[in-house]
């Protein structure tokens, strides 16, 4: 059964190769130790994941970074130095030191200093970097709260630290870097957009282009649902009435398959009563607000829960949120 624990208890439980709750500035993680490859695959197990959605790697400080990596590079050191510890993710070629769980096969792994004392005094007492996913379960919303990481594995032996609540609220902007070529790739965007990237890059005088993601392999977690509350959740275009928002998400629940891209969608038989999700208009205060109000709404008595797009919600501030919203989401009416 998952349950609190304090820090000691935690690095104890690490080191003997359990999963501990982690807390971080963006979501929880579900962090094992990466040198045991029984609690690596044990993350995949209590999650529910599938094997093809490569781990974070959790770093304490640079050095322990370039110590997983066969290659790094100015872009890459310049981002580092200026971004960590904080919410940005590399995705850097790796070395031997990282297994082919974590990285499902794929020659890179994905690093980050997350900017939590908590865990960066966890990942330092333990001694070697902890390969930690968002502490919820696949497809699912990504946890804000030690209580939502409780929830999510009430039969897994999970041990959770309270940090309490994670101020950046949405996961790290996930960055590819081709060694060599100096180009970038956003893969995930978040609370560091590409431009603030770019800027910083400038400033170190470093020649970089930015290449647009296609390959949808490249980041095999970037799939069509994630994040989803466990009620259907829409997002409503316009001042469409209460009355209007029931009728189309009914038709449109109707009309969805039962499984996609792995992810089973929720669909009720009744949709009788939605609940709106109201976020703040100040978009890092909306992230932060983001996890918590899908899992509230979920539990109220309503069948469905309903976002309201607004024109605001367009500028560029919005996009590692709507992004968010988008996958959280059944569909648009
Ligand atoms: O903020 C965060 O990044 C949180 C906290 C806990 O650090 N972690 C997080 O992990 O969001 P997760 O597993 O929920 O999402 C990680 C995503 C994967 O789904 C995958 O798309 C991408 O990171 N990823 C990891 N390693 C990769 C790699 N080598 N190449 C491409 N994408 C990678
Ligand atoms: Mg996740």
């Amino acid at each position: 059964m998952a349950k609190l624990a304090s820090e000691i208890e935690a690095i104890h439980f690490l080191q003997q190769g359990g999963l501990v709750g982690l807390p971080t500035e963006t979501v929880y993680g579900l962090a094992a130790k990466i040198d045991d490859p029984v609690a690596v695959e044990s993350i995949f197990k209590a999650k529910r994941r599938p094997f093809f959605d490569p781990l974070i790697v959790h770093v304490y400080n640079l050095d322990q970074a370039k110590s997983l990596c066969s290659g790094w590079d100015p872009i890459a050191d310049s981002l580092a130095k200026h971004f960590w510890p904080g919410p940005l993710t590399l995705v850097m070629p790796k070395n031997s030191l990282v297994s082919e769980v974590i990285t499902s096969g794929l020659p890179t792994v994905g690093i980050r200093m997350p900017n939590n004392s908590v865990a960066l005094r966890i990942i330092k007492q333990v001694g070697i970097p902890l390969a930690a996913p968002s502490a919820n379960q696949f497809g699912k919303t990504s946890p804000t709260l030690a209580t939502h990481v409780l929830s999510e594995f009430p039969d897994d032996m999970v041990y959770v630290v309270d940090g309490g609540a994670c101020e950046v609220g949405i996961e790290s902007t996930i960055v590819s870097i081709d060694v060599g070529a100096s180009s970038l790739k956003i893969l995930r965007p978040g609370v560091i957009s590409e431009s603030q990237i770019a800027k910083v890059l400038v400033e170190s005088n470093l020649n970089f282009k930015f290449v647009i993601s296609e390959d949808r392999l490249m980041a095999p977690g970037q799939m069509k649902h994630h994040y989803m509350p466990t009620k259907p959740l829409v997002l409503v275009n316009d001042d469409l009435t209460v009355e209007k928002i029931i009728l189309e998400t009914q038709q449109l629940i109707k009309s969805l398959p039962d499984q996609e891209e792995s992810v089973k969608l929720v669909k009720p038989d009744k949709l009788t009563s939605g609940i709106e999700v109201s976020l703040s208009s100040q978009p890092s205060l909306a992230a932060r607000q983001l996890y918590s109000r899908l899992r509230e709404c979920s539990e109220s008595n309503a069948d469905f829960l309903y976002f309201r797009l607004r024109s605001y919600h367009s500028d560029s501030d919005w996009f590692g949120l709507m992004d968010r919203l988008k996958k959280a989401a059944s569909g648009i009416i």
